[in-house]
């Protein structure tokens, strides 16, 4: 495999190591962003070499166009029903494997997918690694359509959970506001630390305009962390 040279070698070696966990004849959801890139170039690498059969469900259009043109069968979710295993990248994880994502934006469909999965394998390098949730500000994906309310509506629900002054914490997302792959807007929720992310992940899910969050909680089952000497911890 090819990738030595131009990328982060913690990131490769969490995403070897979840390759390794694949099997001919899976059915597998491939996550966003730079580490899960990673993954789909290493996936594809084996898939040559070993003419594994494989269908894939994409969580993003940006990584069903990367694994299509590497050659590996790319399908709509609906078309393969559930799948054996999803792997994804992460922004933090802690020691619970409860995780923020939507750094790249695309955790609405990541969430569908790993809960379409039997298994969500977590892929990361030691950065992502935190005690706390919410040092990395929490996407949230709110329809356009009554967004200045929904903004009221989170910064209340901040407020009740005793979050901090919250309206100087939500910030949309983009210059040009981030349209995600469904139309959708992104506030970035800069909340420091989430002392209890049930309790927040519960208030922003009671939300209309709320699309949804990027907190994970209880769907990671297994996180490979990646190390600068090729090595990976997994918790
Ligand atoms: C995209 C995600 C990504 O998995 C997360 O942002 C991590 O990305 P990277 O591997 O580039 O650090 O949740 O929505």
């Amino acid at each position: 495999m090819s990738q030595e040279t131009q990328v982060d070698p913690a990131k490769l070696a969490a995403a070897r190591a979840a390759v390794a966990l694949v099997e001919t004849g899976m059915k597998l959801g491939l996550g966003t962003g730079s580490t899960a890139s990673i993954m789909v170039r290493e996936l594809a690498a084996r898939v040559r070499a070993e003419g594994l059969a494989l269908r894939c469900a994409a969580t993003s259009q940006a990584t069903a166009d990367l694994a299509a043109s590497l050659g590996l069968r790319v399908e709509s979710l609906d078309e393969i029903g559930w799948l054996d295993l999803t792997i994804d990248g992460a922004d933090e994880v802690d020691a619970d494997l409860h995780l923020i994502k939507g750094g790249g934006g695309a955790h609405l469909r990541e969430k569908i997918v790993a809960a379409a999965s039997n298994r969500m394998v977590v892929i990361a390098d030691p950065g992502k690694m935190v005690e706390q949730l919410g040092a990395f500000p929490l996407p949230v994906e709110v329809l356009a359509f009554g967004f200045e309310t929904t903004r009221v509506l989170i910064r209340r629900a901040l407020e009740a959970l005793e979050l901090g002054e919250c309206d100087v914490l939500q910030r949309l997302r983009g210059s040009e506001p981030w349209i995600t792959d469904e139309g959708n807007l992104i506030l970035d929720l800069h909340l420091g630390c989430i002392p209890d992310p049930v309790l927040l992940a519960r208030a922003l899910a009671a939300i209309p305009g709320v699309v949804e969050h990027g907190l994970f909680l209880g769907m990671c089952s297994l996180a490979i962390i990646g190390r600068e000497d090729g090595t990976v911890v997994e918790l």
